[in-house]
């Protein structure tokens, strides 16, 4: 069986830099046309200018004759300014910006404290219609790791939308049903990306057989009704919901320690692992709206013409791939997936 679509965007990328950067740019150019780039490097990209140079960089990394657009975002601190926010749209490559709250996740701690101190910002972004791109879960230690994004909802993200009613807002890799209905409730201006992680396991993946460091990421796995709830959100054909993968390169050797970094690497098979998802529901007709449509429509990008082909014939990731002067273990390394990239033109 061959699956064909208009070739996907993915809407929520982490690329890195350097070396790690050249490692991976080519699993995702194989398979999407754009993708939404996060700033979360050390330093973050906060500006426009070192957005524009990462973009450079990106571009400079791409393999001879990929066809390849990275929209870059820029990363929200407590000081970032109206004027930044203006630089950033009139520059026509910087497409949204995100918002970590500090401490959430791999590198946020430049991230913000308080939204209230980015008030003016904020109305900025409403203004002139550049997206505020969300990292969902709150902080607050006392609550419970598995309930940071329902919390997130209630203190923040509900205030946050009734505020800026202006503001087009992505909530990003949604890993609860709260948030599905937080987002199918909410105007069409909130929309939300699911990673392919988030429709495939739920929290028990974390610990099969014994602890399972390569399923780790945040937001965290969560239970099976919750991953039920996103699976029927993603194939509802809603154009609310679009595919954002949160690939996070991490070596193996920041994965498989004591205290080990948060993030699944999936570029590599990225669309392969929707299919499977959507698949799994009989739902393979609305994948094309969710891979490639959906999210092009919310960020006002025009879709794109060409095309890709999948086949369903099993194949086997690598148990590594290389990663710089380390290795990175990714999604299903070393056990099937089920569909596979025809080859290009085929
Ligand atoms: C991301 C990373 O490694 O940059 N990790 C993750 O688990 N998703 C950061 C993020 O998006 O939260
Ligand atoms: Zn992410």
């Amino acid at each position: 069986m061959r699956l064909t679509l208009t070739r996907p965007d993915d809407w929520h990328l982490h690329l890195r830099d350097g070396p790690a950067l050249g490692a991976v740019l080519a699993h995702t150019a194989e398979r999407f046309a754009r993708a939404i780039v996060m700033p979360n490097l050390k330093p973050p990209v906060t500006t426009t200018e070192a957005a524009g140079a990462y973009r450079a960089r990106i571009l400079a990394a791409l393999p001879a004759g990929a066809s390849f657009e990275p929209l870059m975002t820029l990363y929200l601190t407590e000081s970032t300014s109206p004027a930044e926010i203006e630089r950033a749209r009139a520059s026509g490559f910087v497409h949204a910006v995100k918002y970590y709250p500090a401490g959430a996740t791999t590198h946020s701690d430049a991230g913000v404290h308080d939204l209230a101190r980015l008030e003016a910002t904020l109305a900025r972004m409403e203004e002139l219609d550049l997206p505020l791109l969300v990292h969902g879960e709150v902080t607050d230690p006392a609550v419970d790791t598995f309930d940071r994004e329902k919390v997130f909802i209630e203190r923040v993200l509900a205030g946050l939308v009734r505020r800026y009613p202006g503001l087009r807002i992505v909530f990003e890799h949604i890993t609860t049903r709260e948030a599905v209905e937080f987002v199918a409730a909410a105007g069409a201006r909130l929309a939300a990306t699911i990673t392919p992680q988030h429709l495939l396991l739920n929290r028990s993946a974390l610990f099969d057989g014994g602890i399972r460091p390569h399923n780790y990421c945040l937001p965290v796995l969560k239970r099976e009704h919750h991953r039920l709830a996103l699976l029927a959100a993603a194939t509802g054909g809603s154009p609310k919901y679009f595919l954002g993968t949160d690939s996070a390169p991490h070596a193996r050797g920041q994965k498989e320690t004591a205290c080990g970094c948060a993030g699944i690497y999936s570029s590599h098979a990225a669309i392969e692992l929707y299919a499977e998802a959507f698949e799994s529901v009989n739902a393979l007709s609305r994948l094309e709206g969710f891979a490639s449509f959906h999210g092009a429509d919310f960020y006002r990008l025009a879709r794109n013409s060409a095309t890709l082909t999948l086949i369903r014939e099993a194949w086997t990731p690598a148990p590594s791939y290389p990663f710089g002067a380390d290795v990175l273990v990714p999604f299903r390394a070393g056990s099937p997936v089920a569909w596979r990239l025809a080859p290009a033109g085929g």
